[in-house]
């Protein structure tokens, strides 16, 4: 692992060839192989990230949230969490779900308990306040499907051409 610098990391699990950057905060999450956790990302206890993801800096993770492999989340994108409401006087919480290859554009704000399917795209800006389906194409507040793009590249799809493009 790249050393870093001014940060805090406890209790966290980091895969092989996983890279953090400077100033981040991970405490007790689980962080998977080939991932790049940028600087200013602050992530919380029982999250996890999995294989070749990309976190770019300034963003927010807390615990209950759950992202796959080959994910993108742009810069100052922040998750929520709640507790789940019918659970009374118990701590529960909503749990959230990103997909393998989900992509979620910078600044976007993801509400508690969403499900991002696979492949799917999150505009810039958004407020996810709903499960988005796969390869969907969702932007603004709320977040609404506007198109779908090809499936990724190792399902029969290509990642070029417009409304095939990532946000990376
Ligand atoms: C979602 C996105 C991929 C759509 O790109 P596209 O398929 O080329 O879509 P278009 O630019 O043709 O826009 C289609 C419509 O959606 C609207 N739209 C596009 N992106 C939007 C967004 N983020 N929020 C709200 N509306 C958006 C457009 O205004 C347009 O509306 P209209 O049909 O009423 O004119 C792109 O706009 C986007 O947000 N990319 C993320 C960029 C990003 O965060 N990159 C991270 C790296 S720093």
């Amino acid at each position: 692992m790249r050393s870093t610098k001014f940060s805090v990391i406890k209790k966290a699990v980091i895969g092989k060839d996983s890279q953090i950057h400077d100033q981040v905060n991970l405490y007790g999450c689980k962080i998977g192989k080939n991932t790049k956790i940028d600087s200013y990302v602050y992530i919380e206890e029982g999250v996890t990230i999995g294989d070749n993801c990309k976190i770019r800096p300034f963003v927010f993770i807390p615990t209950g949230v759950v992202i796959e492999n080959d994910v993108f989340i742009a810069p100052n994108v922040t998750f929520t969490n709640d507790k789940h409401p019918r659970a009374h006087g118990k701590w529960s919480l909503l749990n959230t779900r990103v997909k393998s290859f989900a992509s979620i554009g910078a600044g976007s704000t993801i509400n508690p308990g969403v499900k991002i399917a696979e492949n799917a795209l999150i505009g810039a800006g958004s407020v996810v306040t709903k499960d988005i389906p796969e390869n969907a194409i969702a932007v603004g507040i709320p977040a609404r499907v506007i198109g779908y793009r090809d499936p990724p590249p190792n399902q029969g799809g290509s990642r070029v051409g417009k409304r095939g493009r990532t946000a990376q």
